[in-house]
């Protein structure tokens, strides 16, 4: 028999929703804010009313883009967390609204696990690659670093994680140094392709097991800069390219190290990336280079899949809605929620 499962997103600054049918895409329908860029990041109470604006066209577009009426909706799977908590509740909210309206059941999402079960998603007119359980999976977020033992879709273990910055804020942080636009990720991704990665060295972190860190290397970045700048004041904008290839390379390096330790270690060799940062060229070169050094099987997702989307908390929906669990209404949002 097959499952519908409507997608609900809000946990950031992008708010999404999406059907699914099984395992396969309907529609995916993505609003970002654009009112966050002139203040250099996400600013929460901004954050909310953008989705609470946005949250029922994105829906209906995505119900008529699906070809899909809500009563034939199976179950409504939400983010509950982790993410900003004004943001989270919207989706929430919206979610428990329509399952009474409507008498359709809900399912709770983390957003991490989302992100993960993204790569079991296919398409409409073309199935994807997926990989086999166990995997690794290196989930890189604005907000999250860390390595992921799968052994089933709902049983993950995390086996690294960082002990401060995620990579994704150092990319953002270094990027506001330079005077780059938020989120400087894809500027810098951007810039670094006519750059030379080996131009400067920064710091690398030694950290136990395969937990990463990347505030020593934020710090390494901005000492460079300050000195040359004091020098030189026209520095960054003369060796932009260099810079971001370096920082680029380096990020890319530190994540490799760690993965190809917990690899090594676990005798796993199914490989994938996931979120924001796995849209990154540097990083999904780097994993393409090394699984075939190294003979593992590696999947890089989609680029509408690497950046927060529904399509992934409804895939993960759908395996909740296999296993029959289901939220009751007085389900809240979860800033900080580790599984
Ligand atoms: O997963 P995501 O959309 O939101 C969170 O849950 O955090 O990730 C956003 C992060 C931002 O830090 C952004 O700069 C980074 O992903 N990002 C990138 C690239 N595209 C997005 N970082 C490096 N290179 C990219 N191409
Ligand atoms: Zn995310």
């Amino acid at each position: 028999m097959d499952i519908t499962i409507l997608g609900i997103e809000s946990s950031c600054d992008d708010t999404s929703a999406a059907v699914l049918r099984n395992n396969v895409l309907l529609s995916n329908v993505i609003a970002s804010q654009a009112v966050h860029v002139k203040y250099g990041g996400v600013i929460p109470e901004l954050a909310s009313r953008a989705h609470q604006q946005n949250i029922i066209p994105v829906v209906d577009t995505a119900l008529k883009e699906a070809g899909v009426a809500a009563d034939r909706i199976d179950a409504i799977a939400f983010t509950r967390g982790p993410g900003l908590v004004g943001s989270l509740l919207v989706g929430v909210s919206f979610t428990k609204g329509l399952s009474i309206a409507r008498n359709i059941p809900m399912v709770e999402v983390n957003h991490l696990q989302g992100h993960i079960l993204s790569h079991f998603i296919d398409l409409r007119d073309r199935t994807l690659p997926h990989p086999d359980f166990p995997f690794l999976c290196l989930l890189v977020s604005g907000g999250h670093t860390q390595i992921v033992r799968v052994d089933s879709p709902l049983e993950m273990e995390i086996i690294g994680t960082t002990i401060d910055d995620a990579a994704g804020e150092a990319f953002d942080k270094c990027a506001k140094v330079m005077g780059l636009p938020y989120p400087g990720g894809p500027v810098i991704d951007r810039l670094a392709k006519e750059g030379d990665p080996k131009a400067f060295r920064f710091a690398h972190p030694r950290v136990e097991g395969y937990d990463y860190s990347f505030s020593g290397l934020k710090t390494s970045f901005l000492y460079t800069l300050r000195d040359a700048v004091a020098a030189d004041p026209d520095f960054i904008e003369t060796h932009k390219a260099d810079l971001c290839a370096s920082l680029q390379g380096t990020i890319v390096e530190i994540l490799l190290d760690k993965l190809i330790r917990a690899s090594k270690e676990t005798g796993i060799r199914d490989i994938a990336i996931a979120g924001g940062v796995s849209a990154n060229s540097g990083l999904r070169d780097g994993i393409a280079e090394a699984g075939r050094r190294r003979g593992w099987r590696t999947f890089l997702p989609e680029f509408k899949f690497t950046t927060d989307n529904a399509a992934m908390i409804a895939m993960a929906g759908y395996y909740r809605y296999l296993r029959g669990d289901f939220s009751s209404l007085d389900v809240s949002p979860v800033a900080r929620l580790e599984e």
